[in-house]
């Protein structure tokens, strides 16, 4: 195993991936945790996996999709919570080859996403609510748990462990390079060695030696001196850390928001309350000001099409990316107090200055006075003037920028690219 700093700096320079949730569950189309959340049996369910033929399955579209919008990566659900695979697994007769879908639709997602240049993650449920092994009853979230049936039944949780590391064997065996190793989840005593973690941390980094891997199978990532299965990244849900993340000494811990674009990972059909591409835009911006990532989900639907809103959105906040990427790849926090108009990201002597709200008159960057060699729009290259305003001649640790319109050119995030002397 490489080391992690090695290991992670393409990610830390990617900044933006796209994630995907998809499998039986986009045809109840109530979100990946229907299951469990209305407690359907095993024989219901089935009919869903009778049932899943994605006609309009088309990787290569997602993966032009991911790129336009500026993503440098991609992790897919290979198998997820309800247990149903999306790969060929040796392992199981519940997988896709086996619905009417009738094949391996891993194999063919890593081939269209690694043939538009997107480093590969794969997503593992460690949670299985279809293998008989997997703790039904009393369980804190299987779908049978509280099922008086299962009451007593027997189950050997090394058997599903063995299941469980067996896949991961094939995943990344089976598919060539794969860059990221996304498990998810534990919880109470479901965590760390329970999962036989430290073995199949090894096991990961035999057969991909680069390979970075997520921080759900437990452990603390912050800790002066984490579990080896603490994983190699943080990954925060739904949310965006206030000041990013770092290790007990106050050191910078390596961290991926994962978002929705409405309120749901896997398809739903009725949840329409989308995010806007402006708000995608300054999510970015804020993980990269923060020094971390940003994992953006979509969640196909039953015929294999990401919903037209995603869609969407990605288009433009590709548009976006398309003139403003130089502010985010490679980029890492700027070690400045946040301005009053928005956020600052860099790279090396270059500063970016993400403007996402106007204010009145020139528009002022507390501290910098003399420091500033010159300032250019990004999107075109074109001046924006530093100097001093006779209004402004006050304040002079502050460095002040010309704005003549009283409204910024890109409403989402204008930005400036201040070459620092
Ligand atoms: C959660 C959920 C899940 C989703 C994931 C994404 O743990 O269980 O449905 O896949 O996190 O971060």
């Amino acid at each position: 195993m490489n080391s992690r700093e090695k290991r992670i700096e393409w990610f830390e320079k990617a900044r933006f991936g796209m994630f995907i949730h998809w499998g039986l569950y986009a045809i109840p189309a109530r979100g990946e945790w229907v299951r469990s959340f209305e407690k359907i049996s095993n024989e219901e369910y089935e009919k869903y996996f009778h049932e899943f033929d994605p006609v309009d399955y088309d990787p290569q579209s997602w993966a032009r999709l991911a790129r336009e919008a500026g993503m440098k990566y991609a992790v897919i659900t290979t198998k997820h919570h309800d247990g149903f695979c999306l790969f060929d697994s040796k392992l199981t007769d519940y997988k896709a080859p086996n619905t009417p879908a009738g094949r391996d639709l891993i194999a063919e997602f890593v081939e269209a996403f690694r043939a538009e240049g997107l480093k590969i993650g794969f997503y593992h449920s460690l949670i299985d609510w279809h293998h008989p092994d997997y703790p039904a009853y009393g369980d804190a979230n299987h779908p049978l748990r509280d099922n008086e049936e299962f009451k007593d039944k027997e189950h050997n949780f090394d058997h599903y462990l063995d299941y469980m590391h067996g896949q991961v064997k094939e995943l990344l065996t089976n598919y060539g390079k794969i860059d990221i190793m996304w498990f998810d989840f534990s919880y109470d005593d479901m965590s760390g060695e329970t999962w036989r973690a430290s073995e199949l941390v090894k096991r990961t980094h035999e057969l991909q030696p680069d390979i970075i891997i997520d921080n759900r199978l437990g452990g603390d990532i912050k800790k002066e001196d984490p579990e080896i299965y603490a994983g190699d990244f943080a990954s925060p849900e739904k949310i965006i850390p206030p000041e990013g993340v770092v290790d007990e000494k106050g050191e910078h811990v390596p961290w991926e928001a994962c978002i929705t674009l409405n309120n749901n990972w896997g398809y739903c059909a009725a949840d329409n309350d989308y995010k806007s591409p402006r708000q995608v835009v300054r999510a970015l911006v804020e993980c990269v000001s923060k020094n971390g990532n940003m994992l953006l989900n979509v969640g196909p639907d039953a015929r294999g099409r990401i919903p037209e809103q995603s869609r969407s959105i990605l288009k433009e906040v590709g548009r976006w990316m398309a003139e403003n990427g130089d502010s985010i790849y490679g980029c890492q926090g700027a070690e400045l107090p946040k301005p009053e108009w928005g956020r600052y990201t860099r790279k090396g002597d270059r500063l970016y200055a993400h403007i996402m709200e106007r204010g009145i008159g020139p528009v002022n960057f507390r501290k910098m006075g003399g420091k500033i060699e010159k300032a250019r729009l990004l999107s075109d290259g074109s001046e924006k003037r530093v100097h001093r305003p006779w209004n402004a001649a006050e304040f002079e640790e502050d460095a002040f920028v010309e704005f003549s319109s009283a409204r910024l050119p890109d409403r989402k995030d204008t930005v400036v690219e201040l070459y620092l002397k």
